[in-house]
């Protein structure tokens, strides 16, 4: 024992830490692998992870830079910005590199951009978990609005300007509205008519729209264009997005944010990357190299990002057919790795044979009675009596990447016999929890 400890008392600490939960995706993924080592089978539909492995090309530019060593621009590399805008040009986005500020991951841009702007934020309900963490970890509020039926990721413009008001009728000062082109988490894309209305709306109410569209490159369908509010409305839109899912590379954590153009993007540029130098100084040399690399769309990582959209569409539109036939309702997802049943159409037989009431009731017996982790529509924002789930197929292509890289190659990744496997265990769950809700006792598995 130091000597120090002896003639110091230790004295407990009187105030507990702040309490800020883990996030809800993250937490499913660590219950999992808690089952996973107890040797409970499990179904792993939780957690957010494109499933696919890194492209070899991309590890060839990450060790070619590996010698970097120097923090460099808090904006990014003048390489990086430029492969960044060039990017968003071809996606019809003219985009300076002056415009552009990378960071590590979209996430942490987010929070920057939110730092800076100040005020409350509208969120979708539902949207993805942590808009509305990261808003209350600003010290700032959530205002949740509906999205249309059928378009995930973007508040109801004929919901937006009353909330807002009333917003503001309180006291409050809004100033952000988030939206999320492809949607997470129910793979659904909102209509370019939407996003046009949305737009209106935010130019009505001077409102900043911040559009997530880290899945823009995962659509089902190629020739579905995903409508960016930064072509409507491209004095107050910042677009972010990453590598970490058309490549895969969340760990990674390399993200870029496109800011507006003009003297409302130069001091939003100005305030963001003064939250940046004083948070991360820089997205890390290396990964900066890479993700040049990977925005310049080069052939080869071109054909592995329509690879696996291709995987996606399959084994997300299988899930979604096995949910359909267990009786609940389903979206056809139209993007990105995820999909949103709803179990109301068997709210009645759920309450009655088990008691749920909510969708977390719902989730928790799905993850102790057969290992299925999947998320509540709670942690989304949606109202606790909707028995709506986040579904996130993407970790059942393969336990290993030969097997990824046989499901990515594969004409039909579902008829693959470990995916297929894991879709007849979700049709045997499902099965199980409606007849077994049928006949009135829970039968434990
Ligand atoms: C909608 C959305 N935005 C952002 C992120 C996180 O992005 P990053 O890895 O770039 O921080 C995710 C990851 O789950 C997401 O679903």
């Amino acid at each position: 024992m130091p000597a120090q400890s002896q003639s110091t008392p230790v004295r407990a600490l009187s105030f507990a830490p702040r309490p800020v939960p883990l996030s809800a995706t993250l937490a499913v993924n660590e219950a999992l692998a808690r089952k996973k080592r107890q040797g409970v089978p499990v179904l792993p539909l939780g957690f957010g992870e494109a499933g696919i492995p890194i492209h070899p090309a991309l590890t060839r530019e990450l060790e070619a830079a590996a010698g970097r060593g120097g923090y460099g621009p808090v904006a990014g590399s003048a390489a990086l910005r430029a492969a960044a805008a060039g990017y968003w040009t071809r996606r019809a986005l003219p985009t300076d590199p002056s415009v552009v500020v990378a960071g590590p991951g979209s996430k942490p841009l987010l929070f920057a951009l939110l730092m800076s702007l100040g005020g409350d934020v509208v969120v979708a309900a539902p949207s993805w978990v942590s808009y509305a963490a990261q808003t209350s970890l600003a010290g700032a509020e959530a205002v949740r609005v509906a999205t249309p039926p059928g378009e995930g990721g973007v508040p109801s413009p004929a919901l937006l300007a009353d909330a807002v008001v009333r917003a503001r009728a309180r006291g409050r000062t809004v100033r952000t509205v988030i939206v999320t082109l492809p949607d997470n988490p129910t793979g659904t894309i909102a209509s370019e008519d939407t996003v046009r209305r949305l737009c209106a709306v935010a130019r009505d109410l001077d409102l900043v729209i911040i559009s997530d569209e880290i899945y823009r490159d995962l659509v089902h369908d190629p020739g579905h264009a995903v409508p960016s509010p930064a072509g409507f409305a491209p004095e107050r839109t910042v677009v972010t997005t990453a590598l970490s899912k058309s490549l895969a590379a969340g760990g990674w954590r390399l993200g870029v944010a496109r800011l507006p153009d003009g003297p409302f993007g130069r001091e939003l540029r100005d305030s963001v990357l003064g939250v940046a130098s004083e948070i991360w100084s820089s997205a890390p040399a290396p990964m900066q190299h890479a993700a040049a690399y990977a925005f310049a769309e080069p052939p080869e990582l071109a054909e592995h990002i329509d690879r696996s959209r291709r995987l996606h569409a399959a084994v997300t539109g299988a899930v979604a057919d096995r949910f359909a036939a267990a009786g609940a309702s389903v979206t056809r997802p139209e993007a990105a790795f995820y999909l949103y049943p709803d179990f109301g159409p068997l709210r009645d037989v759920l309450r009655e044979g088990h008691g749920i009431r909510t969708s977390s009731d719902l989730t928790g017996l799905l993850l102790e009675r057969y290992g299925m982790g999947v998320l509540p529509g709670s942690a989304f924002g949606d109202a606790p009596a909707a028995l709506r789930m986040r579904v996130a197929p993407s970790l059942l292509y393969g336990e290993d990447d030969e097997q990824r890289l046989a499901a990515l190659a594969s004409p039909s990744p579902a008829g693959l016999p470990w995916i297929a496997g894991a879709l007849d265990r979700l049709t045997e769950v499902l099965g199980d929890l409606i007849e077994t809700a049928d006949v009135g006792e829970p039968v434990p598995a």
